[in-house]
């Protein structure tokens, strides 16, 4: 499965994962074969871009992976998120931050359906890293950095409302954003301008300002917005907190914030493959604090389920099975040789058994493993 453009669609496709309208039906459901009409209704709906399947899913089928929490709960919450956002924006621009009033309560219990949906797996990991628009990138980051967070205080054996806590500190930690003017918070941040920067330098005050004495947000919540660009060398934002004086759920925000940003824009506007961004966050413990980011990190597939790898034998294979808390050496489906030949049958192999065999980096660009395996 991966996920192409839909202007450059070549009709055909099968759809790899079930598209959802935004109050949560369905559109199309995968496997659905895609077709101009599907394409221009998906393009009208402001979809860019869709999971397909290819041929590494017949080769694998066993691959293909599913969302930590139930694809309609995503975009429920997502939808949820939009309008929160958009109630929060209108109300600020009329009477400022100090007059705002949230309904939190909803955010919340939308926070404690995704507690729970995380809670009911707890062997599952982050395989995907689902389609954002730049349109609704706040939106969708905002959901994205709940779900971490929410796993990460899984792995720290939090209670159940302290999962809920982080769970909508996360939801709501840029909230702040909204109070600046708009171009700079519409602008994912790999297209800001350095001015835009300062301004937003701001956010995490604003943030507070609007959350502290909002019913049904804990002020532990507020004071995630507040400190979630914070760092434990003291070289963050807005206080310069160091070390302890940063609350722990807002290094858990901070580390989520950052893993979400990089593998869905990374530093220059292409996002990063998961082992990249894991690897950057555990090489800056000045900037996170080393124990989430090791809880984090427990959560996501460094090679995703259905992702494809060079082995250091010059082989190339599809992931086929990862296990939490293991997931550098997965199961993986070699299929084709060091020369790039197809092999057929293709053999599995364990690299928590198999010693010498390591995974030397993970491939991005799909195309050749693709050619290589269509070819006759
Ligand atoms: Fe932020």
């Amino acid at each position: 499965m991966h996920a192409v453009p839909l202007d450059a669609f070549i009709p055909g496709l099968r759809l790899g994962k079930s598209i959802y309208s935004s109050d949560g039906r369905v559109l199309l459901h995968q496997g659905t074969v895609l077709k101009d009409s599907y394409v221009r209704m998906l393009r009208e709906r402001g979809i860019k871009m869709v999971f397909v399947l290819d041929e590494a899913d017949r080769v694998a089928p066993e691959a293909t992976p599913e969302d930590v929490i139930p694809d309609e709960l995503r975009q429920v919450t997502v939808t949820h998120v939009r309008a929160l956002m958009e109630d929060t924006r209108a109300q600020v621009a009329k009477g400022g931050t100090a007059r705002l009033t949230l309904d939190a309560s909803r955010a919340r219990q939308r926070v404690n359906d995704i507690v729970e949906a995380i809670l009911a797996d707890p062997q599952a990991v982050v395989n995907l890293q689902e389609l954002r628009s730049s349109d609704d990138y706040l939106f969708g980051h905002a959901v994205q950095v709940c779900v971490l967070a929410v796993m990460t205080g899984v792995s720290l054996a939090y209670t159940h409302e302290q999962l809920v806590d982080v769970g909508v500190g996360a939801l709501l930690h840029d909230l702040g954003k909204l109070a600046l003017p708009e171009h700079v918070w519409q602008r994912p941040p790999d297209r800001l301008l350095p001015v835009d920067g300062s301004i937003l330098r701001d956010h995490p005050v604003r943030g507070f300002e609007m959350l502290w004495r909002q019913e049904g947000v804990a002020l532990l919540a507020a004071h995630v917005a507040f400190q979630h660009h914070e760092q434990p060398d003291g070289r963050g934002y807005p206080r310069g907190l160091k070390g302890d004086a940063i609350h722990r759920y807002a290094k858990i925000v901070a580390a989520a914030n950052a893993y979400d940003h990089l593998v869905a824009i990374g530093a220059q506007g292409r996002g990063w493959l998961p082992d990249r961004a894991a690897r950057w966050l555990a090489n800056h413990p000045e900037r996170f604090d080393r124990q989430v980011v090791g809880a984090l990190l427990l959560n996501v597939a460094l090679y995703p389920l259905g992702s494809a790898v060079r082995l250091n034998s010059g082989e190339t294979g599809i992931v086929i099975r990862v296990r939490k808390g293991l997931s550098p050496k997965p199961v993986v489906r070699v299929v084709l040789d060091r020369y790039g030949r197809r092999l057929a049958p293709p053999y599995d192999v364990d690299l928590l058994r198999e010693e010498n065999v390591r995974i030397e980096r993970a491939i991005a660009d799909r195309a050749e493993l693709e050619a290589r395996l269509t070819q006759r």
